[in-house]
């Protein structure tokens, strides 16, 4: 059995690899840029852990594993679009360095690239992979839509909130590890388990990501702090905020959401103020360990040896205290 940073070293390589020996390079470049920058390739390497459950040979899976992070880094580079991003990874976006039209043409044909990885999963779990494989990503657009949906909304609820995240971004977690029990052909309940184990845990990952958003360490984190109280994003932050609010922080924080031309910074600084005073902060932690605590739950009914699950268990534990 290999360690999760065994399996990252590996996943690495081969994505370093990665060469298009096609034309036009305007279409190409931006791929190469956006592999290149790295990140933390979580989701392959869970698909590969999960396969790692089952079975040692995880070369077998490379494919899948390219797959689904080239379908990743596409998401990036539509939603660095849709959100204004200008960094990512400490780097310029896509969309920066070349323009919008770029960031969407090379996003598509990243998609593409990513089906062609995934279409070279095993013959006979093909159809399994691919038809979950597909479900996720449109689920992952009805994610995104939300999330844009809700910046116009200031009565998004707590639940509504959890199934955007839910779409936009824990399927995607779960769907690496079954993908990866699927293809070592474990048995269904252990990948319906390991399903839910990504699920849970990808609430609290994004829980995580909304709340170095606003408090993560700028040096570190890769991305604008304030991007989402820039956008009006309703993280559970600021729905929480807004609940939990007196009067005047109420309509205080109301005027933040509706004030149209505003100092960026002056604005990331009076709502992080308020999430200060109404300890928000401390709240979402609550809220992530909710969902960790799930996560281990259902990672206790996968049925393989306590041993075999302690590298997943400590991954999920990084990925909790995490600054980037
Ligand atoms: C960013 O994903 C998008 C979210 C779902 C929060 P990651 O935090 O996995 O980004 P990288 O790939 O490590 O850069
Ligand atoms: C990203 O959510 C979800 C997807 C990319 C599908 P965010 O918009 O919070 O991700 P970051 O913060 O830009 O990485
Ligand atoms: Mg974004
Ligand atoms: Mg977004
Ligand atoms: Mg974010």
């Amino acid at each position: 059995m290999f360690t999760a940073s065994q399996l990252l070293d590996k996943i690495n390589s081969r994505i370093s690899e990665i060469q298009f020996a096609r034309s036009p390079k305007g279409l190409y470049a931006p791929v190469e840029y956006v592999l290149s920058l790295g990140g933390k390739r979580i989701r392959p390497v869970l698909m590969l852990m999960a396969y790692n459950l089952y079975r040692e040979d995880v070369s077998s899976i490379y494919d899948p594993a390219t797959g689904i992070e080239v379908y990743h880094n596409y998401t990036l580079l539509h939603d660095d679009v849709m959100d204004r991003a200008d960094v990512r990874r400490g780097k310029p976006t896509v969309h920066k360095v070349w323009n919008d039209n770029s960031a969407i043409l090379s996003g598509d044909a990243m998609l593409v690239l990513a089906y062609q990885y995934m279409s070279a999963s095993a013959p006979s779990y093909l159809k399994e992979v691919m038809d979950l494989f597909s479900l996720t990503a449109l689920e992952i657009c009805e994610g995104q839509q939300l999330d844009m949906d809700f910046e116009s909304r200031s009565d998004v609820t707590e639940s509504e909130y959890i199934e955007m995240i839910r779409l936009k971004t824990a399927v995607l977690l779960a769907a690496s590890l079954k993908i990866g029990a699927v293809l070592a052909g474990a048995p269904a309940e252990d990948a319906t388990n390991l399903y839910n184990f990504g699920m849970q845990m990808g609430v609290a990952f994004q829980l995580q990501d909304d709340l170095l958003d606003v408090y993560g360490n700028p040096e570190v984190f890769g991305k604008k702090i304030g991007g989402d109280i820039l956008c009006n994003k309703k993280t559970y932050m600021l729905i929480k905020a807004l609940e939990r609010a007196d009067e005047k922080q109420h309509k205080e924080l109301k005027q933040w959401l509706d004030v149209e031309a505003y100092e960026p910074d002056e604005k990331i600084n009076a709502v992080t103020t308020l999430y200060n005073e109404l300890n928000i902060r401390g709240i979402c932690e609550n809220k992530m360990r909710e969902y960790y605590t799930l996560a281990m739950k259902s990672l206790e009914a996968v049925g393989v040896t306590e041993e075999k699950k302690k590298e997943l268990k400590n991954l999920v534990k990084l990925l909790m205290y995490r600054e980037i």
